[in-house]
């Protein structure tokens, strides 16, 4: 294992929280890390869009943001858009002269397609005209149907786009409706086909598996019109019930009925099954390609601590030279009248590095390198073996049958029976759940 300590910060210099940080003092104290080495950094450059047509009844990401908000549309939104302008502005030059490169652009959401023409060319000549992008190799948009247009389309492709992704979720009437999607079938299958037709030749579909009332039938139907569409990517997720939105409180009530484990699992299997008959490889659980260049890089680079990234925009995190920013999640005017100011400015520690690393390691199957880990967190991976929820960890994989293996470069959960699938991965969730459970049910009952 590496010795190295990049940052000189112990991991018990966590929680070194500072709240309403502006850009000037960030930016010192991340020179006072990176200022020490002149190697060049990978930077992921992220641009966060708090709007869309409808708060859908799934879902996790805008559960902060009020309704009204997330659908206003005119002029706040051309605020909106100034702001992240001055942010770019601001922050683009200053990264850049610390040596970060940017080498992928990921516009996500909200729906970064739910912006006008005008407001999308603002935002995308901001980070032209203030990165040097020419070592961008992936520039990918989020999207739903309902707000593809042939000007927003080439306004993503005049900023650079090589990748859009449309969230599809479902191609059943009765499944979209129950979902609060603001778009039908016909308009999804109308979407994917008319942006090939505009050039968009590298795509993702987002579709899920395992919502209420599902059947075999309908996830088989949603599966063949999305391979009917060949998109060079489909993201298959599995539902999963998050408080706070409208779907969670409708099962919480009894209104509708959950899918058990089994089932969800069974769901998955089944994308798989069609996915892969239909020339579709599951590279990671839940993510599959035509063939690897069509691999999503963006969230690789994410879970493998490929390089730094930059937020920007309301409710985006950054992370550079080893610091987390934040910028308050939902609070629109806030962002809008001081943009360069982040929120929350933490330091990393032992309950960050854990909770990456389980990410990283038992959600994606993929495996952790000590040198990026001490890259990333600034202390080395051995200080992380010694946290008694690192030890709980590994005793639960270890009892749950796929243990936790260490090499000398790097560290893996190893692979359940059936292999890293998203079946797989869910039926390794409950195993882990059951264990945890019976360890707690013994310290209640020796306590
Ligand atoms: C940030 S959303 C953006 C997509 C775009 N706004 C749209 O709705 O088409 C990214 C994806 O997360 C997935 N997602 C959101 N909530 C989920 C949940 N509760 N369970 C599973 N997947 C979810 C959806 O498939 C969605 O397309
Ligand atoms: S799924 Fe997409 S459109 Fe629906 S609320 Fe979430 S981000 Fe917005």
């Amino acid at each position: 294992m590496p010795a190295s300590n990049p940052t000189g910060i112990h991991p018990s210099a966590e929680s070194q929280l500072k709240h309403q940080v502006p850009a000037d003092v960030v930016l010192d104290d991340v020179r006072s890390v990176v200022g020490r080495d002149q190697r060049q950094r990978s930077l992921l450059v992220y641009v966060h869009v708090p709007f869309c047509s409808s708060k859908c009844t799934f879902c996790t990401w805008v559960t902060g943001i009020p309704t009204a908000q997330l659908r206003s549309s005119g002029d706040i939104r051309w605020r909106y858009a100034e702001a992240l302008k001055k942010q770019i502005e601001y922050y683009a030059p200053r990264v850049s002269e610390l040596g970060y490169v940017p080498k992928v652009v990921y516009w996500g959401g909200g729906t970064p397609s739910a912006l006008n023409a005008g407001q999308i060319e603002l935002i995308g000549t901001a980070l032209k005209d203030n990165f040097d992008l020419s070592a961008v190799s992936e520039y990918s948009v989020e999207s739903s149907p309902e707000t593809l247009t042939a000007e927003n389309i080439a306004a993503f492709q005049y900023a650079g786009m090589n990748r859009l992704s449309v969230g599809i979720q479902s191609f059943d009437e009765s499944e979209l409706r129950r979902a609060g999607r603001a778009h039908s079938a016909t308009q999804a299958d109308g979407s994917v086909r008319r942006a090939q037709q505009l050039g968009c030749v590298n795509r993702n579909v987002d579709i899920i598996t395992g919502f209420p009332r599902q059947t075999d039938e309908m996830l088989k139907d949603t599966l063949a019109r999305t391979i009917a569409l060949r998109p060079e990517h489909v993201t298959s997720y599995s539902y999963h019930a998050v408080n706070e939105t409208a779907m969670f409180r409708q099962i919480e009530r009894g209104h509708l009925p959950a899918h058990n484990t089994d089932q969800r699992a069974r769901a998955q299997d089944l994308a798989y099954e069609m996915l892969t008959a239909n020339g579709y490889d599951e590279y990671m659980p839940m993510y599959y390609s035509l063939g690897p260049h069509h691999r999503f890089n963006a969230e690789l680079y994410y879970f493998d601590w490929e390089g730094d990234h930059l937020g920007f925009g309301s409710g985006a995190n950054s992370v550079l030279a080893t610091h987390k920013l934040t910028n308050g999640r939902g609070n629109l005017e806030q962002y809008i009248s001081s943009p360069n100011t982040c929120d929350i400015l933490e330091k990393p520690g032992i309950s960050t590095a854990l909770g990456e690393s389980f990410r990283l390691t038992s959600i994606t199957g993929r495996r952790l390198s000590y040198q990026r880990f001490s890259h990333r967190f600034g202390f080395d991976f051995s200080e992380l073996l010694k946290a008694p929820r690192m030890k709980a960890f590994r005793m639960v994989l270890d009892r749950a049958e796929s243990p936790f293996i260490l090499t000398t470069s790097e560290a893996y959960v190893s692979p359940p029976a059936g292999g890293w699938h998203g079946g797989e991965l869910l039926r390794l969730a409950r195993r882990m759940r059951t264990v945890q459970a019976a360890a707690q049910r013994n310290q209640a009952g020796t306590t």
